[in-house]
């Protein structure tokens, strides 16, 4: 069978892994959640001490570190040096110090090998923020889904109160610190976010999941 790669791209928020997940899901192919290894560095940086963007102590600690996926009744679960950190990854602290040490060239350089040796043997489905533009060029799907800033922190917010990990913020800091790693992520040198040229644009502001989810099935000739 052929190997069909989807990227999609897209800030913090804007429903990318729940739309991945479900294109994953019909179309029975691998959901790759890539922030997830960018994650895991960024925790490894935080419990070593380490700002994670100070490179000159990043970058030594990148040769002995092991990031790998399994996949476990289909869920991506992400192993760094052998421990399962799925746990650990999705606070508020290490949302930043993704955001922070993936503006380390050596680190993207990491996983970007990685992530273009799980595109090479299989279909999947990969959602990140350079995807469409530098990790899979050639891939025949790319989407690029946004949505308004404070459409995002909505969402957000929601989450973490459903979730019970709100820890007091308010709406305004949900807001603030998700402006914060937009900016961040969209201005770095090294493949920052922005939308591959051939990228399919979709806005959710103002849309249910499921639409968004029909308009990426639509393009799909899969
Ligand atoms: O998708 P996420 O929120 O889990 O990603 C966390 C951070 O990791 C994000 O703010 C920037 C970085 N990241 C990246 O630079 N490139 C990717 N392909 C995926 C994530």
């Amino acid at each position: 069978m052929a190997i069909i790669n989807i990227a999609i791209d897209g800030p913090a928020g804007a429903g990318k892994s729940t739309i991945a997940k479900r294109i994953s899901k019909e179309r029975s192919i691998v959901y790759v959640d890539t922030g997830a290894m960018y994650r895991a560095l960024g925790l490894k940086a935080v419990r070593s001490g380490f700002d994670p963007g100070d490179a000159a102590r990043v970058v030594p600690m990148l040769p002995d570190t092991d990031v790998t996926i399994e996949y476990r009744d289909g869920a991506q679960h992400i192993i760094l040096d052998g421990e399962d950190v799925n746990g650990f990854i999705r606070t508020e602290e290490i949302s930043q110090a993704a955001s922070v040490i993936s503006t380390i060239p050596e680190v993207r350089v990491k996983l970007v090998e990685l992530q273009r040796a799980l595109a090479k043997n299989q279909s999947i489905v990969m959602d990140g923020r350079d995807i469409g533009t530098y990790v899979l060029p050639d891939a025949p799907y790319k989407f690029y889904i946004t949505a308004s800033p404070e459409v995002r922190a909505r969402r957000r917010y929601l989450e973490y109160e459903e979730k019970g990990t709100l820890d007091g913020r308010s709406f305004e800091q949900i807001l603030e610190e998700i402006r914060e790693r937009d900016y961040r992520d969209s201005n770095r040198e090294f493949a920052p976010l922005r939308p591959a040229e051939d990228a399919v644009y979709i806005d959710t502001s103002e849309m249910d999941i499921d639409t968004a989810v029909n308009i990426v099935l639509e393009r799909l000739k899969v």
